[in-house]
């Protein structure tokens, strides 16, 4: 038989499994440790089942009192099992949802606020002057970014060998001479002149935007694929007049009302006599700066009347027929009106230069 010492010492071994319970569950970390806990103390020969076996030496009301330790002892560590499972689980299941996730908060972006994309600033220009141009009864034309030697040069009056060329360093093609020579990057869009006059139909009033392609090393006023808009009238009358006038009122539709235009003589092989046209400086507004080398102008492009030559090499009767033309980069105009310092931003692609000028018209 036990005694109450017995009982005592028996409480007390309840007391030392529950503390020792309670340290080791907190160090648990993982499922297959608490499974392993849990055998130790619930299981067949586990603590509990080796302490309560003590029982049977007691007397009836130490008994009592042992199974109520006992069952409360159980209890507790049932308890603490489950508590442990229930956060075991939800850690694990965290874990694995944390590593199997997909990120779809990229495609909310989306959803919520549509990133709407713009026309590049120079295609918003190229636009605007097409409109001004068709303001005025011209039609929009568009040509080949490939072409003939002859179309680019011979028939704009430009021989091989002519300083001319030096001026337009061109790319050329891998292929095989045809009828019209080699094939190159058009340097200009001067050719389409050639082409218009070509299809035969008079009079010819006609705009004609468009890449163009030079071998120059890229610095801020310059990039080896710019773009250009040519103009060409051929009618019966056509004279240097008409020319100014076109030139002043398209530059005051584009520019604004404060912008004049000046007409300076120059050499183009393809038209005789050739100018140069200039505009008011956009920084200075004509005071003169160091954009316009104090001159208070700055030069935009070249124009003249059709060289009786072109109009031979097309079959245009020189006699009966005059016209004139003109050119200039889109490119260089953009960079003048926004006053953009160098030119590279345009090929860059960088959005935050471009949505700038998202609508700017
Ligand atoms: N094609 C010339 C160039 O790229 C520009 C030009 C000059 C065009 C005179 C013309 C013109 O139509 O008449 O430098």
């Amino acid at each position: 038989m036990l005694n109450n010492e017995d009982l005592g010492s028996l409480l007390r071994r309840c007391d030392e499994i529950e503390e020792s319970f309670c340290v080791e569950i907190d160090a648990v970390s993982t499922l297959e440790e608490l499974v392993e806990l849990e055998r130790r103390f619930l299981g067949k020969g586990g603590e509990i089942s080796s302490v309560s076996r003590q029982i049977a030496g007691l007397e009836s009301d130490d008994k009592r009192t042992f199974g109520q330790r006992i069952g409360s002892l159980r209890q507790r560590i049932e308890d603490g099992v489950s508590q442990s499972k229930i956060e075991l689980e939800a850690e694990e299941t965290s874990k694995r949802e944390e590593q199997e996730a997909v990120d779809l908060t990229q495609y909310l972006v989306f959803i919520d606020t549509p990133k709407l994309g713009s026309l590049h600033l120079v295609t918003q220009a190229k636009q605007e002057l097409e409109d001004i141009f068709v303001g005025m009864g011209y039609q929009v034309a568009e040509g080949p970014e490939v072409e003939t030697e002859w179309h680019n040069f011979e028939a704009l009056n430009i021989p091989k060998f002519h300083p001319a060329r030096d001026g337009q360093d061109s790319f050329f093609i891998d292929h095989p001479d045809g009828d019209y020579g080699s094939l190159l990057l058009r340097t200009h869009t001067s050719p389409m002149q050639v082409r218009l006059m070509q299809s035969g139909e008079l009079p010819i009033y006609a705009v004609i935007p468009g890449k163009v392609f030079r071998r120059d090393t890229p610095d801020a006023r310059h990039t080896p694929n710019f773009h250009q808009i040519e103009g060409l009238v051929v009618d019966k009358g056509i004279t240097m007049g008409h020319l100014s006038g076109t030139v002043g009122a398209f530059t005051k539709a584009y520019f604004g009302s404060n912008i004049e235009a000046r007409l300076r003589p120059a050499y183009f092989p393809f038209t005789e006599p050739s100018a140069e046209f200039e505009i008011t400086c956009t920084v200075c507004l004509g005071e003169g700066c160091r954009t316009c080398s104090s001159t208070g102008w700055i030069e935009l492009g070249g124009c003249g009347m059709v060289h009786p030559n072109v109009f031979s090499a097309v079959g245009i009767d020189p006699e009966t027929y005059t016209g004139f033309a003109f050119g200039f980069g889109i490119d260089r105009l953009v960079q003048m009106k926004y006053a953009i310092s160098d030119m590279r931003v345009f090929l860059d692609n960088d959005v935050r230069f471009l949505s700038q000028f998202k609508g700017v018209q």
